[in-house]
């Protein structure tokens, strides 16, 4: 099936983890096991970040994503496998990962009693920050997070976008070398997705690294370095957007011609991949370059085909979710 064909010529991460990068590994994750009871969760997980760079788990509900963000926070552990954060051993070492890493969760760790500044006050105490550098890095951080008027109110009254800034803040309070982001933009307006989008940027410039999960292809495709398709607890493709699209086979034209009685002699001659005579449409290899659409339109006035319009297919992170794993994303259900 095409499916697996594509599997089959994917490099294991194992491999592509090994190979040297100049960076040292931020995150790396080997043969990372867990399962309740017979549902196996994760069945084999091998990661490998390395430092200042956004690293993107994608996948639909149910794929695994917060599960692998809990064993390498160390919040849970692994049935099998080693993970290791900053160089620390997430299951000997619990300790220094912690004091490496700022979580920020699906469900926002901030407490509602407590108003923001107030928020940001209990973790630079829980990091033993002492009583001017808490208040220092909480005002640093609400004027970063654009929270001035929200500080001194309750996160009951916040929006959600608010509210994620607020935890997101709150992860930072510990300084980290590294931060889980855990479907930081689920369920935010497009706006508050955009804002969210320029702060994990900023993030990264400042030097961090960044582990996102993410339902959307198109949020793990406008930041991260490197992107993880996980599918049913397996990284079924890893690499940059870029060398995602490329799994697929090439983007298509698709042209809707004026004539029925034309369909199959442009069939024929341009080498279409598929016809649809209703619509008077027919797909052919191809892509937006202009000695692509050139040939192609040279073909066209030498078989003297008329053609009503085009258009250009370029092929896109669903494409790639699609062909690995043989449905759509959006039409996934959670399994939960
Ligand atoms: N504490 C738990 N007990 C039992 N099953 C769990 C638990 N946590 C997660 N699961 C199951 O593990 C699978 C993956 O969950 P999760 O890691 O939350 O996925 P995602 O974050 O990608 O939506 C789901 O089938 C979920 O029901
Ligand atoms: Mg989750």
């Amino acid at each position: 099936m095409f499916a697996l064909g594509l599997m089959l010529t994917l490099i294991p991460p194992t491999r592509r983890g090994t190979m040297s990068t100049a960076k040292p590994l931020a995150i790396e994750a080997r043969g990372l096991r867990k399962s309740y009871g017979d549902n196996t969760v994760l069945d084999g997980i091998d990661l490998a970040v390395p430092e200042g760079t956004i690293f993107s788990l994608l996948g639909p509900n149910g794929a695994g994503k917060t599960t692998t963000v809990n064993i390498l926070s160390t919040l849970i552990g692994a049935d099998a496998g080693k993970a290791f954060i900053a160089g620390h051993d997430t299951a000997r070492d619990a300790d220094r990962v912690r004091g490496a890493i700022g979580v920020t969760g699906q469900f926002a760790a901030v407490d509602n009693l407590l108003t923001g500044t107030e928020n940001l006050h209990l973790m630079g105490r829980l990091h033993h920050l002492g009583r001017k550098e808490t208040r220092r890095r909480a005002a640093e951080l609400i004027e970063q997070f654009d929270l001035v008027d929200a500080a001194r109110r309750v996160p009951s009254t916040y929006s959600g976008g608010m509210r994620r800034r607020l935890d997101i803040a709150m992860s930072l309070m510990g300084d980290p070398r590294v931060i889980f982001l855990d479907e930081p933009t689920t369920g935010l307006d497009p706006r508050s997705r955009r804002t969210m989008w320029t702060i994990i940027r900023e993030l990264v410039a400042g030097g961090v690294t960044i582990l996102l999960t993410t339902q959307y292809l198109d949020e793990a495709d406008q930041l991260a370095d490197r992107i993880a398709v996980l599918d049913g607890g397996r990284i079924v493709a890893e690499g940059s957007a870029d060398e995602l699209k490329r799994l697929i086979p090439g983007g298509h034209v698709s042209l809707r011609l004026n004539r029925a009685d034309q369909i199959e002699k442009a069939a024929n001659a341009l080498g279409a991949n598929a016809t649809d005579p209703e619509q008077l449409t027919i797909q052919v290899p191809g892509d937006s370059s202009v000695a692509s659409l050139r040939s192609l339109i040279d073909a066209l006035d030498r078989e003297s085909i008329e053609v009503a319009d085009l258009t250009v297919h370029t092929p896109d992170l669903d494409d790639v979710f699609l062909a690995l794993t043989g449905r759509p994303e959006h039409t996934q259900e959670s399994t939960r």
